[in-house]
């Protein structure tokens, strides 16, 4: 593992730690997701949670670390980045059942814990609102994004402006297609999710980046190096004030600039 900084397109600093391979962002990822949840201490952690395979490793390792060391999660409030409009919460395919079978069930969150866009609701944009004031009253102590490979976090694809918040969003063909592999077929991938915005990823103390695999390689060196455009939604990380840490494979880094290139 390297850990170096790097230089962002705006002249920022990000903390970038490198490894072998995306397994390995397992570790490094799920001891800082066990050090946000410690220091939440009995008020708990507020923690957003990315679905999708660059996480993945890192859930897995903090469900092993907590089945060795046994830390009190039970306080920590966990939302989701974004959900599917019309999957219930228990649907094979929703970030919900995602995130309770990969990590929110083998570290018995409570469930009263488990907060999700109200995906089911007759009024989408009401359900909106309320997710994003239960965001903001409950400021995140940390969100964990993965990036596509069109430059979206969470579901904010290309054109999203900076100043988003919770709403509900057509999802681009790319992504449906990138989503297919998880459902029997594409076209059941729904056409529309609700999803955090930019500002309210912007307003989280901390952030997590996790990118692996060659195929991420040109958009991580563009959202964190190019310029800041609304064509590339990732690049508004440029301009966050707290703590962003990226863990990402070789493969992933391979296009980005170091200083001493
Ligand atoms: C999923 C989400 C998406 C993914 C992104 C990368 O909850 O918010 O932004 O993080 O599409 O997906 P993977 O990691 O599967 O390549």
């Amino acid at each position: 593992m390297m850990s170096v900084y790097v230089r962002t397109g705006v002249g920022g600093i990000v903390h970038l730690l490198i490894v072998e391979n995306s397994d390995r962002t397992g570790k490094p990822a799920a001891a800082l997701l066990r050090d946000v949840i410690v220091a939440g201490g009995t008020k708990g952690a507020s923690i957003c949670f990315a679905t999708g395979s660059s996480p993945l490793p890192a859930y897995q390792e903090l469900v092993a670390m907590h089945k060795s060391e046994a830390f009190p999660v039970e306080a920590t409030r966990a939302y989701l980045l974004d959900e599917y409009v019309g999957l219930s919460a228990d649907h094979p395919q929703s970030f919900g059942r995602f995130m309770a079978e990969h990590l929110y069930d083998p570290i018995g969150l409570p469930q009263d814990r488990r907060h999700r866009p109200g995906v089911e609701s007759s009024d989408l944009d009401a359900a909106c609102k309320a997710y994003e004031t239960a965001l903001k009253e409950d400021r995140l102590d940390l969100a964990v994004l993965g990036i596509g490979a069109n430059g979206h976090i969470a579901f904010n694809e290309p054109g999203t402006p900076r100043h988003s918040r919770t709403r509900v969003v057509d999802l681009t063909d790319d992504t449906r297609h990138a989503n297919a592999r998880f459902f029997d077929k594409e076209e059941k991938v729904p056409h529309q999710a609700v999803t955090v915005g930019i500002s309210t990823i912007l307003d989280a103390r901390r952030l997590l980046l996790l990118a692996s695999g060659e195929n991420k390689a040109a958009i991580l060196a563009q959202a964190l190096q190019g310029g800041i455009s609304t064509n590339v939604p990732a690049s508004y990380l440029q301009v966050f004030r707290g703590e962003l840490t990226v863990i990402a494979d070789e493969a992933a880094c391979r296009k980005l600039a170091f200083d001493n290139e």
